[in-house]
């Protein structure tokens, strides 16, 4: 092992030692976890689904509160559970669920932290969340709500360094910025390792199945051979896209061309027919997913950091 790799690793060792001592790390609401596990059964019965948000008297009234906002423009006011579901679909109650709750405990991390905008990061990650579904859609795949959620959850790693490491994470801002070098490695070269390495120590505290931890971990350094490979492609794909139109949030990476990538090298092995034409079409439908959330999302978000 060379000098320079030997002080990295030992970088790295300090910066997992002083997560695991941590107890302020936030903790994953038990509802996002029971909803995954129930949507994960093709037969799922509704009734279960609601029984589980009516659980939680403060996430139905905030997700009611949604339902009702101008986001939706809905002519006449939502007034139960059972009409929100009805109106605005499973799929839709099982992403406003997850978000609200993700939304929440965090809440604590963004009062210390002190660089990342929450409104911003929020607008970034629940944009991720909803066009890493899009992405899956347009190839034909569907990972039953776990393809939202890694979305969600894909930079939380950034929280933790803001939230903890606040001096290192701003230096490794200072050094992407001054070198023109793609955040997550300007934090390889500083910490030793990065904001998606981070994630997936939450990621396994949390105990998250290990697509969900995958998608986390991988979306900067991702694997063609892992067996999770085209969620994570899915979630990676979403992540570089929303930030083309828009919805970007501090400390990622401009620098990326679509035909560069592996992960839509994945993709694209699933449609063989696809051509030059076919591409182009299949991109240009992807941004208009984007454009066509993009104001909803920050809607949510500002009903939900106001
Ligand atoms: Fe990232
Ligand atoms: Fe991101």
């Amino acid at each position: 092992m060379t000098e320079a790799r030997r002080m990295e690793h030992e970088r790295r060792q300090r910066i997992l030692e002083r997560i695991a001592t941590l107890d302020t790390l936030p903790s994953l609401p038990r509802v996002v976890s029971d909803m995954l596990r129930l949507l994960s059964d093709a037969n799922y019965n509704i009734d279960e689904l609601m029984g589980l948000v009516q659980q939680d008297p403060a996430l139905t009234a905030r997700l009611l509160k949604l339902a009702n906002s101008a986001i939706y423009g809905r002519p006449r006011q939502i007034d139960s559970l059972h009409e929100a579901m009805v109106l605005l679909g499973a799929k839709e109650i099982h992403r406003l669920v997850t978000t609200i709750s993700v939304m929440r405990s965090f809440d604590d991390a963004f009062t210390r932290g002190r660089i990342l905008d929450k409104e911003q990061f929020w607008a970034h990650s629940v944009g991720t969340g909803e066009i890493a579904v899009r992405v899956a859609a347009h190839f034909g795949l569907d990972f039953r709500g776990v393809d939202f959620t890694a979305g969600l959850l894909h930079d939380v790693g950034k929280v933790v360094l803001d939230q903890h490491f606040h001096a290192e994470f701003r230096d490794c801002l200072d050094l992407s910025h001054r070198r023109g070098l793609p955040q997550f490695e300007a934090e390889t070269r500083l910490l030793g390792l990065d904001h998606a390495d981070v994630g997936e120590k939450l990621a396994a505290k949390w105990g998250l199945p290990d697509s969900l931890s995958a998608a986390i971990s991988q979306h900067h350094a991702f694997d063609p051979a892992h067996p999770s490979a085209n969620l994570v492609a899915c979630v990676r794909m979403a992540n570089h896209l929303v930030k083309d139109e828009d919805l970007s949030c501090l400390g990622e990476d401009s620098l990326w061309e679509l035909e560069l990538d592996p992960a839509w090298h994945v993709l694209c092995s699933m449609k063989p027919a696809l051509d030059e034409e076919g591409t182009r079409e299949l991109l240009a439908a992807m941004r208009r997913d984007i454009k066509g959330s993009r104001e909803r999302v920050r809607g949510m978000v500002s009903e939900l950091t106001g």
